[in-house]
């Protein structure tokens, strides 16, 4: 896999060619200081979003104090960590969420936060408001991925492997409620369709093997027409929504390479001369067949949050201090009328 295969799937290197035919989306350029904020290891939220956490329940302004928090028997003393101000920033992802119907999925060049559901109130990826951005792109690390190393499976000369070169880019895209029995990962190699794959492998959708043939179909009439001729490189992954017989929508590019999940399929296939099934009645359409060939969910790891195993472990308590500010700040500021009631819970 070459570095110019993964710029060619960032999302802005295809989004304007495929246009019609996948997501409306608004592509933002990530300015420095929105950078320097996500790449800083802390949690903390612009001014902006969190001036109810400011003030207390007897209404006190604890902007300019010092916090003393009584974590178990001992006094932490934390000083008020810094909020970053991006105003500019702030005001066009307001707009473009509101541009985009209200709800809006958030992604990076090639990733989204799918590792970082668990912070939201309804576990999506939903945001509906600047800080629901910030806050499932500072605790991804999906999100650092394409940070720091976006080519660290390339086969390039190391020297060439410079992030500091990608214009990082914020995606925000129409939210479209999806059928997960619906999506599809396609291979393709030398320009030819090698294998399709269910998109959520863990789980079986009876739906997939009754209507393979159809499936079938419809995906390699969507290759053959829209998408060969017009993507730059002969090997490259695709994912799909068939919405509907007849009706598929793009829904991202991945390269071709252990950097993507090969999901039903296994990389040393993918990659080697021919696949089991090749031959001519051969079907491209990999799915779990039965109940019982369910696979383990890929991100179930991820299910407890890393900042609370450190925490856990007694590596870093302010990092939990911060995230628990947060989530108490956020939830004053959305949930109004029962403010008194809610509770964040952690389980450890
Ligand atoms: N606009 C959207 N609205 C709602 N859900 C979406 C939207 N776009 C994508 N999704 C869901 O999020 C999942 C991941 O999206 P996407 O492929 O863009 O992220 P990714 O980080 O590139 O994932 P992957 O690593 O699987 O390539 C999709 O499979 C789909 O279920
Ligand atoms: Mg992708």
């Amino acid at each position: 896999m070459k570095i110019s295969e993964v710029m060619n799937c960032s999302f802005s290197s295809w989004y304007s060619q495929f246009k019609d035919f996948t997501i409306k989306s608004q592509i933002i350029p990530l300015p420095q200081v929105f950078l320097d904020y996500l790449h800083a290891d802390q949690l903390v939220l612009p001014e902006s979003s969190v001036q109810l956490s400011a003030v207390d329940e007897d209404g006190d302004d604890n902007r300019n104090s010092e916090n003393v928090i009584n974590w178990a028997t001992e006094e932490i003393i934390m000083p008020e960590a810094e909020s970053p101000s991006f105003p500019e920033f702030e005001l066009l992802l307001k707009t473009t969420i509101t541009r985009m119907g209200g709800v809006v999925f958030p992604k990076l060049n090639w990733s989204c936060p799918k590792d970082a559901s668990w912070i939201s109130f309804d576990r999506t990826l939903k945001c509906t408001c600047p800080s629901d951005v910030y806050l499932l792109l500072k605790s991804s690390d999906f999100i650092s991925h394409d940070l720091t190393q976006p080519f660290k499976y390339c086969d390039d000369d190391e020297n060439l492997k410079d992030e500091t070169q990608v214009k990082y880019e914020l995606v925000l895209r129409k939210w479209v409620e999806m059928n997960p029995a619906y999506e599809f990962r396609c291979f393709i190699k030398d320009n030819k369709l090698l294998g399709i794959s269910q998109r959520h492998n863990d789980m079986f959708y009876k739906f997939i093997p009754e209507n393979r043939k159809e499936i079938e179909a419809d995906v390699k009439a969507f290759f053959y027409h829209i998408v060969k001729d017009n993507f730059p490189d002969k090997n490259y992954c695709f994912d799909i929504y068939r919405r509907n017989q007849g009706k598929l929508l793009l829904l991202d590019f991945n390269p071709f390479g252990e950097v993507t999940d090969s999901l039903l399929y296994s990389w040393d296939e993918l990659s080697g001369d021919s696949l089991p099934e090749d031959g001519p009645e051969a079907s491209l359409l990999r799915c779990v067949e039965s109940p019982v060939g369910v696979q383990s969910n890929p991100y179930a790891a991820y299910a407890v949050p890393k900042d609370l195993i450190d925490i856990a472990h007694g590596d870093d308590p302010t990092k939990l201090m911060q995230l628990l500010k947060l989530k108490v700040a956020q939830q004053q500021g959305e949930v109004s009328d029962s403010s008194d009631d809610e509770e964040f819970s952690v389980n450890t």
